[in-house]
């Protein structure tokens, strides 16, 4: 099929991809809006106008809006002729249409219907450079559009057009295009976009589309096509972390056994050592082949099938990786999913999951929460409805060999189907804290309560009380938690400078200190961050027995490990302070560099980045470093301290 003409091309949304590597001048973009918008009288403009449609099925268009009496040729009718069909077809999410100018091809990710769109961009745009976002010029800035941008960020779609539309309905006006791209900047800023370009145009009359208009002088950018012909698109393929999900075991005879698939992510050598998950067996690629010939290297996208030095058991399902960089392996994770059916998402209820090429049955055991795509804001729910979005907790049956989906957009996402009618019902990405869900259920009572075999408690030499009386005040421990960057530190340490200058007795427990040495064993999954926490909460103990007033920052991002901790301490005497701050100021302020790491996908599972923090339900005290300053936020502490010594 020739991609210089405009095709209707319905294909499975796994099966286009294509390899950047073979075609660099390509753009892949997807349309976020709805018939109402204009959607389908845009891609038709776009098709018309830079001439890449079949004569005859130009002719046609022209009869057929000639003879319903439109003054204006009907572009939709291009974009809706296979509507009818498709929609019939229930499993199929998207069509994807090719055309191309002298410039660059293109592939634009669209899916028929109405309320569709999240399945659209969810579906068919999280291999898209880029989105184009519909605003209605006359109607405003809609919550859907701001769904649509937030999608988008979601999906991690490096650029974002805003093209505002049926400017002929609003006479050009500047200030209605002014007042929307301020609107939308607003918004924006809330997200993780960085690139957003504001066009006005009409679809219908053709401005600012393929030719600039005349209509909109005051407008000094690109053209839509213009812009889409230009934007520099990297590829943005992870090529690093080798991931073969197998497709086939082929077994044509008894000298041959390979394996069939898809290169979903990284690059493969002949010779280079793999490890077959979950078996965990070990061996060296032989040959990869592909129609018949022998490759050198395979990259993402790549069709090959795969030979191994040795015999080893590889099934359907089964998932080939570089030895010493294997993704994460577990039936229990966290995954933001965007729900596209009329039956509501419930926990508990059974659907089946498709992962690269696993299926298994799933659950949702919780609904982390909701976003409200107005305000971004996190709200309660017990369910997600038709196109809403939320963070949630599944579990599936067999376990899944996943990333997180910054990371790997191919390893760290998936669809949810209805198990009785087989429709895809929700798509989802994972988080790269999905490995701090936890059974907690027991972390409590065993932190107190467990020690070493034949070991008897060994009174206290001297009583606390003892020691408070000589320091002059009480022995307390203040527990500062909060994301990476919140200020913790800051404040614990010109908190334990002014008591020590006031003579109290002071200790000055840091994460990042308790990290070297004494707790140097541990990383950052979520059983390392309980440990770290337990054995900080016994070192407290000892310290705070030893009558000091004990500042403890960490991280501690699990409710469930603060209150452990609480629990070794008298009533009154443990005091969560919880330090606060917008997750974009930490990301500004990035103290050691760590979150620059995260953007670039060095390291993952960062706390107020990729990985949750959970908010304390009863902080002693809350402070906010958007809204105190160092000198505020200290005296606050130090008051929080002095009230009850
Ligand atoms: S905790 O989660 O186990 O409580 P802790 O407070 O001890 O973490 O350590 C946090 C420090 O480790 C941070 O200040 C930061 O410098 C560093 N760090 C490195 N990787 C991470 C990560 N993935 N998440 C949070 N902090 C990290």
């Amino acid at each position: 099929m020739s991609p210089l003409k405009s095709q209707n091309s319905e294909l499975n949304s796994t099966d286009a991809t294509g390899s950047k590597y073979l075609d660099m001048d390509l753009l892949r973009f997807t349309t976020a809006g709805s018939v109402d918008d204009g959607k389908s009288t845009l891609i038709g403009r776009l098709f018309y106008d830079s001439k890449s449609i079949f004569e005859d099925q130009m002719e046609a268009i022209e009869k057929s809006s000639k003879s319903s009496g439109e003054e204006d040729v009907n572009l939709a009718l291009l974009t809706d002729g296979l509507k009818a069909e498709r929609e019939q077809k229930i499993t199929i999410d998207v069509a994807y249409r090719y055309f191309a100018t002298p410039k660059r091809k293109f592939i634009i990710a669209d899916t028929p219907g109405h309320t569709q769109y999240t399945r659209n961009m969810v579906t068919g745009a999280s291999t898209a450079d880029l989105a184009v976002i519909l605003v209605d010029a006359s109607k405003g800035l809609l919550t859907q559009s701001r769904r649509h941008a937030f999608i988008s960020s979601l999906l991690r779609i490096p650029h974002l057009v805003v093209a505002i539309n049926k400017m002929d309905l609003v006479d050009y006006s500047e200030d209605v295009y002014n007042e929307i791209v301020s609107e939308f900047s607003a918004f924006a800023k809330k997200l993780n976009v960085t690139d957003v370009t504001y066009i006005p145009i009409s679809a219908l009359k053709g401005d600012n589309v393929v030719d600039k208009s005349e209509n909109t002088e005051w407008y000094k950018g690109s053209t839509l096509l213009h812009h889409l012909e230009n934007v520099k698109v990297d590829a943005d393929e992870n090529i690093i972390d080798f991931r073969f999900p197998v497709q086939y075991v082929i077994r044509p005879n008894q000298n041959f056994r390979g394996f069939s698939g898809r290169v979903a992510s990284g690059h493969v050598r002949p010779g280079d050592e793999v490890k077959v998950l979950p078996s965990g067996l070990t061996t060296k690629i032989k040959d990869i082949v592909t129609r018949g010939e022998n490759l050198e290297v395979a990259y993402p996208g790549d069709s090959v099938t795969l030979t191994t030095e040795d015999e080893i058991d590889i099934s359907r399902g089964d998932m080939i990786v570089r030895k010493d960089n294997v993704p994460t392996v577990r039936n229990d994770f966290e995954a933001y999913v965007c729900w596209m059916d009329g039956k509501a998402l419930e926990p508990g209820k059974q659907y089946v999951l498709q992962h690269n090429t696993r299926r298994t049955q799933v659950y949702a055991n919780d609904i982390v929460y909701r976003m409200n795509v107005d305000t971004m804001g996190r709200e309660d729910a017990n369910k997600l409805e038709l196109n809403e979005i939320g963070r949630v907790k599944l579990v599936s049956s067999q376990p899944l060999f996943f990333d997180a989906y910054q990371v790997n957009k191919k390893t760290g996402s998936f669809i949810i189907i209805d198990k009785a009618t087989n429709v895809t019902v929700g798509a989802g990405m994972m988080r790269a804290g999905s490995t701090v869900s936890k059974d907690d259920s027991t972390q409590k009572s065993k932190l107190k309560t467990q020690h070493s075999p034949n070991v008897t408690w060994e009174p206290w030499n001297i009583p606390r009380e003892e020691r408070e009386k000589r320091n002059g005040h009480k022995a307390q421990v203040l527990w500062l938690t909060g994301i990476s960057g919140a200020g913790k530190s800051t404040i614990a340490k010109e908190v334990e400078k002014r008591l020590f200058e006031s003579g109290k007795q002071t200790m000055l427990l840091d994460g990042d200190q308790v990290r070297h040495g004494l707790n140097g064993d541990l990383g950052f999954s979520a059983a390392d961050r309980s440990e770290n926490i337990r054995r900080v909460g016994h070192l407290s103990r000892l310290f705070f027995e030893h009558g000091n007033i004990v500042i403890c920052t960490f991280v501690s991002p699990f409710d469930s490990d603060r209150e452990a901790v609480k629990a070794l301490f008298p009533e009154g005497n443990f005091k969560v302070v919880h330090i606060i701050c917008d997750p974009k100021t930490a990301q500004e302020r990035d103290p050691k560099g760590l979150y620059a790491k995260a953007e670039k996908g060095e390291i993952s599972g960062l706390t107020g980045y990729d990985a949750n923090h959970e908010a304390p339900e009863n902080p002693a005290l809350t402070v906010n470093t958007d809204e105190l300053s160092i000198e505020e936020a200290v005296e606050k502490v130090l008051d929080l301290i002095e009230a009850k010594s």
